[in-house]
């Protein structure tokens, strides 16, 4: 029996997780909207699939994430268009490395910015192409990282501070960041009550292969050398499959509001399922995006 061919949507398409996966959901037959930061990086990720794939479908699309300028621009262009996406994968994401805070062209905390305002705002703005499916995905991405005793600064998201402008630090950010998006996921399940749409989030493993990008010297070398062949590092490969898995693995189909990992539930963090501040969350993006009533 042949697969159903879906519509996906891959933010981060450009390199990284994001490439990987688009190019693998490619070649089992969906047709892939590969979303890069620019349009050479989205332009050259097509080229090399079709490349390596020759009878793909796989279109190039770019946005910078952390523009919401930008980001309205775009889904207004990809809903006009009428036709509906199957899956958005929110795959796209930074993680800072410097201890100095870095603002978006809004003003943001470019951690909080890309990593989750991004991700609330295009899936507000994308509901209409999502409803036009038979039954359609919504997957972010978030990281075991936001689990309370995980290495580096711990995670502590400040309601009156989510910008950081106080005692910033970069792991900081990067897990608040990580909880936010759980917090934006389960909520996003919540409301969208009983449409065909489901939101559940992903954590890929440890892939230093990838990770490597974020990382300067030393520590760089590290992870693209050594720890790929640690016993906890996680390869590109499986790493895709599991993210493969959660974009169109028909075992899915109409479960909601779930946090996985290597093809598993696994349980979030306490904070992450505490249904109040998940809501305090969701209209604190509503506020910083602009779009209230839009989901
Ligand atoms: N690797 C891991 O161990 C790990 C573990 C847990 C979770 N994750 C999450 O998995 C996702 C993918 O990670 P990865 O390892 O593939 O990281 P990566 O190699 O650093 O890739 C990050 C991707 O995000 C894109 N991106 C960053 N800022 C952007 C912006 N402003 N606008 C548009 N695109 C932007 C990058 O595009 P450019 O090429 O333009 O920079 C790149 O395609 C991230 O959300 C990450 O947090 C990774």
């Amino acid at each position: 029996m042949g697969i159903v061919t879906k519509t996906v949507l891959v933010t981060g398409g450009g390199r990284g997780l994001g490439r990987a996966t688009a190019e693998k959901l490619a070649v089992v037959g969906h047709r892939v909207i590969l979303v890069g930061r620019n349009p050479a990086a989205a332009e050259a990720a097509v080229e090399e699939i079709r490349g390596s794939h020759p009878h793909v479908q796989v279109e190039a699309r770019w946005v910078d994430l952390s523009s919401l300028a930008q980001v309205r621009a775009f889904t207004t262009t990809e809903a006009d268009r009428g036709e509906p996406v199957d899956v958005l994968f929110h795959i796209a994401g930074v993680m800072q490395t410097s201890k100095t805070r870095r603002l978006t062209v809004d003003g943001y905390e470019e951690t909080l910015a890309v990593n989750v305002l991004a991700p609330f705002l295009l899936t507000a703005l994308l509901l209409p192409a999502l409803e036009r499916s038979v039954s359609a995905r919504v997957v972010t991405v978030s990281s075991r990282l936001h689990l309370p005793g995980s290495r580096g600064a711990p995670v502590d998201f400040d309601f009156d501070d989510p910008q950081l402008e106080r005692g910033y630090h970069p792991d900081r950010a990067y897990k608040n960041s990580k909880l936010a998006v759980l917090w934006f996921t389960y909520e996003l399940q919540r409301r969208l009550g009983p449409r065909r749409i489901t939101a559940n989030s992903v954590c890929p493993g440890f892939v230093p292969t990838t990770a490597a990008a974020s990382t300067t010297g030393v520590m760089r070398l590290l992870m693209s050398s050594v720890m790929p062949h640690m016993p906890f590092a996680t390869s590109v490969d499986e790493a895709t499959d599991s993210l493969v898995f959660m974009a169109v693995d028909p075992s899915l189909e109409g479960v909601g509001g779930k946090f996985f990992g290597e093809r598993h539930p696994m349980e979030s963090s306490p904070q992450s399922r505490d249904t109040e501040q998940s809501r305090r969350f969701w209209e604190l993006a509503e506020r910083l995006t602009g779009s209230a009533n839009e989901h």
